[in-house]
Protein backbone atom coordinates (compact mmCIF):
# COMPACT_ATOMS: atom_id res chain seq x y z
CA UNK A 1 0.00 0.00 0.00
CA UNK A 2 3.09 2.52 0.66
CA UNK A 3 7.11 2.02 1.45
CA UNK A 4 5.84 -0.21 4.56
CA UNK A 5 6.31 -3.83 4.81
CA UNK A 6 4.24 -6.48 6.25
CA UNK A 7 5.46 -8.96 8.58
CA UNK A 8 4.11 -12.30 7.09
CA UNK A 9 3.53 -14.49 10.48
CA UNK A 10 2.21 -11.01 12.39
CA UNK A 11 0.76 -9.11 10.37
CA UNK A 12 2.49 -5.73 11.51
CA UNK A 13 3.74 -3.04 9.15
CA UNK A 14 7.39 -1.87 10.03
CA UNK A 15 9.74 -0.27 7.60
CA UNK A 16 13.93 -1.78 7.51
CA UNK A 17 16.93 0.27 8.12
CA UNK A 18 19.61 -0.06 5.25
CA UNK A 19 22.84 -1.62 5.64
CA UNK A 20 24.92 -1.80 7.76
CA UNK A 21 21.57 -1.53 10.04
CA UNK A 22 19.12 -4.18 8.32
CA UNK A 23 18.86 -5.91 12.02
CA UNK A 24 16.72 -2.60 12.95
CA UNK A 25 12.77 -2.05 12.00
CA UNK A 26 10.93 0.39 12.90
CA UNK A 27 7.27 -0.49 13.84
CA UNK A 28 3.72 0.53 15.74
CA UNK A 29 3.50 0.42 18.67
CA UNK A 30 2.40 -2.38 20.89
CA UNK A 31 0.77 -2.73 24.31
CA UNK A 32 3.86 -4.87 25.52
CA UNK A 33 6.34 -2.17 24.79
CA UNK A 34 5.11 -0.80 28.24
CA UNK A 35 7.88 -2.48 30.45
CA UNK A 36 10.93 -1.67 28.06
CA UNK A 37 9.60 1.77 28.16
CA UNK A 38 9.24 2.22 31.59
CA UNK A 39 13.71 0.84 31.49
CA UNK A 40 14.46 3.29 29.16
CA UNK A 41 12.74 6.14 30.71
CA UNK A 42 14.26 6.09 34.37
CA UNK A 43 17.76 5.51 32.56
CA UNK A 44 19.69 9.41 33.35
CA UNK A 45 21.66 8.69 30.08
CA UNK A 46 18.33 8.93 27.92
CA UNK A 47 15.23 10.96 30.47
CA UNK A 48 17.95 13.82 31.21
CA UNK A 49 17.69 14.84 27.54
CA UNK A 50 14.01 14.34 27.05
CA UNK A 51 11.52 17.29 28.35
CA UNK A 52 8.23 15.93 28.46
CA UNK A 53 8.39 12.57 29.50
CA UNK A 54 7.47 12.78 33.76
CA UNK A 55 10.33 11.07 35.83
CA UNK A 56 10.18 8.71 37.54
CA UNK A 57 8.28 7.37 34.90
CA UNK A 58 6.16 4.77 35.89
CA UNK A 59 4.36 1.74 34.33
CA UNK A 60 0.88 3.41 34.52
CA UNK A 61 2.48 6.08 32.44
CA UNK A 62 4.02 4.08 29.91
CA UNK A 63 0.36 2.47 29.34
CA UNK A 64 -1.43 5.77 28.74
CA UNK A 65 0.83 6.89 26.72
CA UNK A 66 0.82 3.06 24.51
CA UNK A 67 -2.90 3.48 24.03
CA UNK A 68 -2.91 7.35 22.76
CA UNK A 69 0.38 6.55 20.04
CA UNK A 70 -1.65 3.17 19.08
CA UNK A 71 -4.77 5.12 18.78
CA UNK A 72 -3.00 7.37 16.50
CA UNK A 73 -1.06 4.81 14.67
CA UNK A 74 -4.09 2.79 13.89
CA UNK A 75 -5.62 6.37 12.57
CA UNK A 76 -2.85 6.38 10.07
CA UNK A 77 -2.91 2.92 8.78
CA UNK A 78 -6.97 2.96 8.54
CA UNK A 79 -6.55 6.35 6.11
CA UNK A 80 -3.36 4.09 4.09
CA UNK A 81 -5.64 1.27 4.05
CA UNK A 82 -8.66 3.38 2.73
CA UNK A 83 -6.36 4.27 -0.19
CA UNK A 84 -4.90 7.42 1.18
CA UNK A 85 -1.11 8.16 0.08
CA UNK A 86 -0.80 11.40 2.43
CA UNK A 87 -1.47 10.72 6.20
CA UNK A 88 -1.11 12.96 9.16
CA UNK A 89 1.86 11.32 10.52
CA UNK A 90 4.24 7.96 10.70
CA UNK A 91 2.51 5.07 11.96
CA UNK A 92 5.63 3.52 12.49
CA UNK A 93 7.37 4.84 15.58
CA UNK A 94 9.19 2.27 17.97
CA UNK A 95 13.08 1.15 16.55
CA UNK A 96 13.47 -2.50 17.51
CA UNK A 97 16.75 -4.88 17.08
CA UNK A 98 15.56 -7.84 15.57
CA UNK A 99 17.68 -10.40 17.32
CA UNK A 100 19.11 -14.14 15.97
CA UNK A 101 16.26 -16.30 17.08
CA UNK A 102 13.89 -13.67 15.54
CA UNK A 103 12.22 -12.45 18.89
CA UNK A 104 13.12 -8.37 18.97
CA UNK A 105 14.23 -5.37 21.18
CA UNK A 106 12.79 -2.45 21.75
CA UNK A 107 15.77 0.11 21.16
CA UNK A 108 13.77 3.56 21.11
CA UNK A 109 10.81 6.32 19.62
CA UNK A 110 11.31 8.18 16.44
CA UNK A 111 8.20 10.04 16.82
CA UNK A 112 7.26 12.72 14.10
CA UNK A 113 4.49 15.29 14.46
CA UNK A 114 3.51 18.67 13.67
CA UNK A 115 5.65 21.03 15.41
CA UNK A 116 5.07 22.90 18.34
CA UNK A 117 7.76 25.77 18.61
CA UNK A 118 9.00 24.44 22.24
CA UNK A 119 11.79 26.58 22.27
CA UNK A 120 9.48 30.22 21.57
CA UNK A 121 8.92 31.40 25.76
CA UNK A 122 6.09 33.85 24.69
CA UNK A 123 3.31 31.59 25.32
CA UNK A 124 0.86 33.46 23.71
CA UNK A 125 2.45 33.69 20.31
CA UNK A 126 3.74 29.96 20.71
CA UNK A 127 0.10 28.72 21.23
CA UNK A 128 -1.03 30.51 17.76
CA UNK A 129 1.72 29.39 15.70
CA UNK A 130 1.08 26.10 16.99
CA UNK A 131 -2.81 25.93 16.63
CA UNK A 132 -2.35 27.42 13.23
CA UNK A 133 -0.25 24.33 12.59
CA UNK A 134 -2.16 22.10 13.69
CA UNK A 135 -5.33 23.63 12.01
CA UNK A 136 -3.57 23.13 8.27
CA UNK A 137 -5.19 20.36 6.15
CA UNK A 138 -3.59 16.85 6.00
CA UNK A 139 -0.99 17.28 3.25
CA UNK A 140 -0.56 21.10 3.24
CA UNK A 141 3.27 21.62 2.37
CA UNK A 142 3.32 24.79 4.93
CA UNK A 143 3.26 22.46 7.79
CA UNK A 144 6.05 22.46 9.86
CA UNK A 145 6.81 18.53 11.14
CA UNK A 146 9.01 18.06 14.33
CA UNK A 147 10.91 15.04 15.21
CA UNK A 148 11.41 13.87 18.93
CA UNK A 149 13.95 10.57 19.50
CA UNK A 150 15.61 8.55 22.21
CA UNK A 151 17.36 5.37 22.36
CA UNK A 152 18.24 2.56 24.61
CA UNK A 153 21.75 3.98 26.12
CA UNK A 154 23.54 0.46 25.67
CA UNK A 155 22.85 1.52 21.80
CA UNK A 156 23.84 4.88 21.93
CA UNK A 157 27.15 5.59 19.54
CA UNK A 158 26.18 2.81 16.60
CA UNK A 159 24.76 5.16 13.69
CA UNK A 160 21.44 3.54 14.47
CA UNK A 161 19.66 7.39 15.32
CA UNK A 162 21.33 8.94 11.87
CA UNK A 163 20.00 5.71 9.78
CA UNK A 164 16.13 5.98 11.22
CA UNK A 165 15.86 9.77 10.99
CA UNK A 166 16.79 9.51 7.12
CA UNK A 167 14.81 6.97 6.75
CA UNK A 168 11.79 8.20 7.97
CA UNK A 169 12.39 11.40 6.05
CA UNK A 170 13.11 10.09 2.79
CA UNK A 171 10.54 6.81 3.35
CA UNK A 172 7.87 8.90 5.25
CA UNK A 173 8.07 12.43 5.43
CA UNK A 174 8.23 13.35 1.81
CA UNK A 175 6.10 11.00 0.22
CA UNK A 176 3.37 9.95 2.44
CA UNK A 177 3.47 13.74 4.55
CA UNK A 178 4.41 16.21 1.88
CA UNK A 179 6.67 17.51 4.33
CA UNK A 180 8.41 20.49 2.94
CA UNK A 181 9.83 21.76 6.49
CA UNK A 182 11.54 20.11 9.47
CA UNK A 183 11.76 22.24 12.69
CA UNK A 184 13.75 20.64 15.54
CA UNK A 185 15.16 21.61 19.38
CA UNK A 186 17.76 19.85 21.24
CA UNK A 187 19.31 21.31 24.95
CA UNK A 188 22.13 23.20 24.78
CA UNK A 189 25.07 20.65 24.69
CA UNK A 190 23.14 17.77 23.45
CA UNK A 191 25.68 17.30 20.09
CA UNK A 192 24.76 13.78 19.62
CA UNK A 193 21.13 14.85 18.37
CA UNK A 194 21.60 17.92 17.00
CA UNK A 195 24.86 15.70 14.65
CA UNK A 196 22.10 13.31 14.29
CA UNK A 197 20.10 15.82 12.63
CA UNK A 198 22.68 17.53 10.63
CA UNK A 199 23.27 14.55 9.11
CA UNK A 200 20.21 14.09 7.76
CA UNK A 201 20.14 17.96 6.34
CA UNK A 202 19.02 20.06 9.21
CA UNK A 203 20.81 22.73 9.64
CA UNK A 204 21.70 24.74 13.39
CA UNK A 205 19.39 27.70 12.54
CA UNK A 206 20.21 29.12 16.57
CA UNK A 207 20.55 28.48 19.98
CA UNK A 208 18.26 30.06 22.08
CA UNK A 209 18.44 31.10 25.82
CA UNK A 210 14.96 29.16 27.44
CA UNK A 211 13.67 29.01 30.76
CA UNK A 212 12.45 25.38 30.82
CA UNK A 213 12.10 22.81 33.34
CA UNK A 214 11.41 19.26 32.78
CA UNK A 215 10.60 16.65 35.56
CA UNK A 216 13.93 14.52 34.79
CA UNK A 217 16.08 17.14 33.13
CA UNK A 218 15.80 20.15 35.49
CA UNK A 219 15.85 23.34 34.79
CA UNK A 220 16.92 23.89 30.55
CA UNK A 221 18.44 27.20 29.87
CA UNK A 222 19.48 26.86 26.17
CA UNK A 223 18.09 25.19 23.15
CA UNK A 224 19.43 24.32 19.73
CA UNK A 225 17.39 24.96 16.98
CA UNK A 226 17.49 23.27 13.61
CA UNK A 227 15.13 23.17 10.53
CA UNK A 228 15.77 21.44 7.19
CA UNK A 229 13.72 22.67 4.23
CA UNK A 230 13.06 20.02 1.11
CA UNK A 231 15.89 20.30 -1.50
CA UNK A 232 14.90 21.99 -4.82
CA UNK A 233 12.22 24.58 -3.19
C1 LIG B 1 20.71 11.57 20.71
C2 LIG B 1 20.55 10.10 20.31
C3 LIG B 1 19.13 9.89 19.82
C4 LIG B 1 21.53 9.85 19.17
O1 LIG B 1 21.32 8.55 18.68
P1 LIG B 1 22.56 7.59 18.30
O2 LIG B 1 22.05 6.44 17.55
O3 LIG B 1 23.31 7.36 19.54
O4 LIG B 1 23.37 8.58 17.33
P2 LIG B 1 24.39 8.12 16.20
O5 LIG B 1 25.14 6.93 16.66
O6 LIG B 1 23.61 8.03 14.93
O7 LIG B 1 25.41 9.34 16.19
C5 LIG B 1 25.17 10.51 15.47
C6 LIG B 1 26.36 11.44 15.55
O8 LIG B 1 26.42 12.04 16.82
C7 LIG B 1 27.72 11.89 17.37
N1 LIG B 1 27.54 11.76 18.80
C8 LIG B 1 26.85 10.81 19.47
N2 LIG B 1 26.89 11.07 20.79
C9 LIG B 1 27.62 12.20 20.93
C10 LIG B 1 28.02 12.98 22.04
N3 LIG B 1 27.67 12.66 23.29
N4 LIG B 1 28.77 14.09 21.81
C11 LIG B 1 29.11 14.44 20.56
N5 LIG B 1 28.76 13.73 19.47
C12 LIG B 1 28.03 12.64 19.66
C13 LIG B 1 28.25 10.65 16.73
O9 LIG B 1 29.66 10.64 16.75
C14 LIG B 1 27.69 10.78 15.32
O10 LIG B 1 28.39 11.74 14.57
P3 LIG B 1 29.48 11.32 13.48
O11 LIG B 1 28.83 10.30 12.61
O12 LIG B 1 29.78 12.60 12.82
O13 LIG B 1 30.61 10.72 14.27
C15 LIG B 1 20.85 9.13 21.48
O14 LIG B 1 22.16 9.35 21.92
C16 LIG B 1 19.90 9.30 22.65
O15 LIG B 1 18.89 8.63 22.71
N6 LIG B 1 20.23 10.20 23.59
C17 LIG B 1 19.35 10.44 24.76
C18 LIG B 1 18.02 11.05 24.38
C19 LIG B 1 18.18 12.24 23.47
O16 LIG B 1 19.10 13.04 23.59
N7 LIG B 1 17.23 12.41 22.52
C20 LIG B 1 17.20 13.56 21.63
C21 LIG B 1 16.48 14.66 22.26
S1 LIG B 1 16.52 16.13 21.23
Amino acid sequence: MNTLQVNPMTGEVFLRLPAPHENIIITPPRDSDAADLVLILNDPRVYKFLLEPPFPYYLHHAEEWLEMVKKRSDEILEDLREGKTVVDGCPVQYIREVQPDGTDLLLGDLSVTRNGWMEVSDKELREKMTKENLEKPIGDPTIVWTIGDYLRSSHHGKGIMSAAVGMVINQWMIPHLNAHKIHTEAFEGNMGSVRVFEKNGLKLLETVKVELVGPGCGRIEGMHVLEWERPGK
